[in-house]
């Protein structure tokens, strides 16, 4: 994808001052995989599907397999291409499934191996492409290779898997360094040896069950090649992988004091300085190991694909995880922390498109997942961008109205762009984060923060499918993993499907004309201030792509839309404009491009 500006258009920065279109370097050719039209990643939709909350089959409360399989007739219906799973592997579930006890088993919570290849199989029956998780920084303390090593001696091949060290101090009482854990506290954890005595120390990066493994030890990179093969002979499309930028640390782990987080609210994204990266994210080892798995999946037929959830920055450090030889994709939260400000989208859609341009890969979007506060309650906490911390129960509710019309208009915007887009569960029924009860609270992160970070729990409230129905029909029965509020049976699946204007209908709609209007695989988008009505200083963004003018407006007026152009798709309604023919604030609209670029 490129950008330019029509003749004559300046970009605008926030504070008003015209900058020159952003210039562009020239597209690189894929070298590997197959050719450009088979290329399902480069445009797809791709939904994330987070097993635990999505359908309950057998009614004990937690998402399973055998519920996605029966669901999936709806993501046919929403018009998405592909599925992404999160991890429904064999785990303790102390990070919801992110820390994995064997890679090639599914956890009887979510059912069996013979659930996972009837799952793949109608899938692809339905025409939907399935990527699953890849945890690989990590293992669960429940692998049996963690078991092995803390039987093991120092220094032995078992405790190699892991990154064990000596404590500092007289008696080794001290850890090895000061690095942090993401998710609050020391990232290191002392051992008892198996005489009894204190032992050694291995570094979390994340949660205390979540021991990291050792990247430079060719036994690890021998694994993950076997488990990425065991997938794909069982049909998998591709791999989200977890935590891309974490997995080879800093020579000698050098020392390091400063809080870690994964996702901030600063993230710079393309406004981000380069910077030297801490030790332990975005070392330049990684790109051998996904040089390598780029190899394994390239000896498959069917286009595989590769995702990267790497939380790096400026966007040119990210590029560098989808060069030609590397993965396919990578998640641009540059644009998930960007203000709801027309100058700041549009600065994060040209960095990101100068900057996947630049290595031949196509852009990604996406505004909500099960990490983050659902972006129908950050819009309507705030339009500043940013990730805060889950919602507080006791605290006053944020504006549900305000956030689901801003969520709307950002995610028309979104849904226009050139790209492959990634939706949430339930973000197509417009669904609030929840304000879970305190004593309810799963996310580790409550605990090991010592209840100062409430955590992502608020996102990953089971689905409502029946308004009616016990659990709103996410399962038989009335159970549920974290409660289910109230006001998600209003917005139910069966609430809102052929209601128009309903966020569900507003979801089919644009995926269906993004298909028709080939919206994801336009080569171009050009900014326009069509016909002088749509300027950025007044917080109006319009862009042409494929066959369709794009208005999205975030400022305070109304803004009239161009003449004779027809209206496919609104965010809001047009009646709120006063005559008609104005877009409303806060509000996106898709019209057919009366005089497309051919
Ligand atoms: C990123 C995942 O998305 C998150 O849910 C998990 O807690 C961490 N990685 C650790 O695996």
């Amino acid at each position: 994808m490129s950008t330019t500006s029509a003749p004559g258009q300046t970009t605008t920065d926030q504070t008003g001052g015209a900058r020159p279109p952003t210039p562009r370097a020239a597209p690189v050719e894929q070298t590997s995989g197959a050719s450009a039209g088979d290329q399902w990643w480069r445009s797809a939709v791709i939904y994330q599907v987070y097993p635990r909350s999505f359908a309950d089959a057998d009614g004990d409360g937690m998402g399973d397999l055998p519920g996605i399989t029966a669901r999936l007739p709806h993501l046919v219906e929403l018009g998405v291409d592909a599925l992404w799973l999160s991890p429904f592997y064999t785990s303790p579930q102390h990070d919801a499934g992110y820390d994995v006890a064997d890679y090639r088993a599914v956890d009887p919570r979510f059912g069996t191996l013979a659930d996972a290849d009837a799952l793949l199989a109608r899938a692809h029956e339905l025409g939907l492409r399935v990527v699953v998780d890849l945890v690989p920084n990590h293992t669960s303390w429940d692998h049996a290779w963690f078991s092995e090593a803390l039987a093991a001696a120092p220094g032995s091949r078992e405790r190699a898997r892991y990154l064990f060290r000596d404590g500092r101090g007289e008696h080794g009482e001290l850890p090895p360094t000061s690095w942090r854990s993401v998710f609050g506290g020391s990232a290191w954890e002392r051992i008892t040896e198996a005489d009894g005595t204190p032992g050694q120390w291995y570094l979390h990066l994340f949660d205390v069950s979540q021991p990291d493994l050792d990247w430079s030890n060719p036994e690890v990179r021998e694994e993950f090649h076997d488990v990425l093969r065991f997938w794909l002979d069982r049909g998998v499309d591709g791999f989200r992988v977890d935590v891309a930028h974490g997995l080879v640390k800093a020579e000698g782990l050098p020392e390091w004091d400063a809080e870690l987080e994964m996702i901030s609210g600063t993230l710079a994204g393309q406004h981000g300085e380069a910077r030297t990266p801490p030790p332990m994210w975005d070392q330049e080892g990684v790109h051998d190991v996904y040089r390598g798995w780029r190899r394994v999946l390239d000896e498959y037929e069917g286009d595989r694909m590769l995702v990267a959830e790497a939380w790096v920055e400026p966007l040119d450090r990210l590029a560098r995880y989808v060069r030609p030889d590397e993965m396919q994709q990578a998640f641009n939260f540059a644009y998930l922390v960007s203000p709801l400000r027309a100058a700041d989208l549009r600065d994060a859609v040209d960095a990101t498109a100068e900057a996947m341009d630049a290595v031949g890969a196509p852009p990604t979007w996406v505004l909500s997942n099960h990490d983050v506060v659902r972006h129908t309650t950050r819009f309507g906490l705030s339009t500043d961008g940013g990730n805060p911390d889950g919602l507080d129960a006791s605290a006053a509710a944020p504006d549900a109205e305000v956030g689901l019309r801003r969520a709307r208009a950002a995610t028309l915007l979104m849904l226009a762009l050139p790209g492959s887009a990634y939706v949430y569960q339930g973000e197509e029924l417009g669904l609030p984060d929840v304000a879970v009860p305190d004593d309810a609270r799963q996310d580790p992160t409550w605990e090991r923060s010592g209840h100062a970070v409430r955590g992502r729990d608020g996102c990953r409230v089971p689905l409502p499918w029946e308004g009616d129905a016990p659990s709103f029909g996410f399962g038989p029965t009335s159970a549920s993993w974290l409660p289910q509020p109230s006001a998600y049976g209003e917005l139910a699946l069966d609430r809102q499907r052929d209601v128009p204007g309903s966020t569900y209908e507003m979801y089919r709609a644009a995926l269906r004309l993004r298909r028709e209007l080939a919206l994801g695989s336009s080569p171009s988008l050009t900014w326009t201030d069509a016909d002088g009505l749509a300027r950025v200083e007044d917080g109006v963004l319009a862009l042409r792509t494929g066959g369709a003018l794009v208005v999205a407006n975030l400022g305070d007026t109304p803004v009239r839309l161009p003449d004779g152009a027809e209206v496919l798709l609104v965010s809001g309604d047009l009646a709120h404009g006063g005559d008609g023919r104005s877009l409303p604030p806060t509000t996106t609209a898709w019209l057919r491009d009366p005089s497309p670029e051919v």
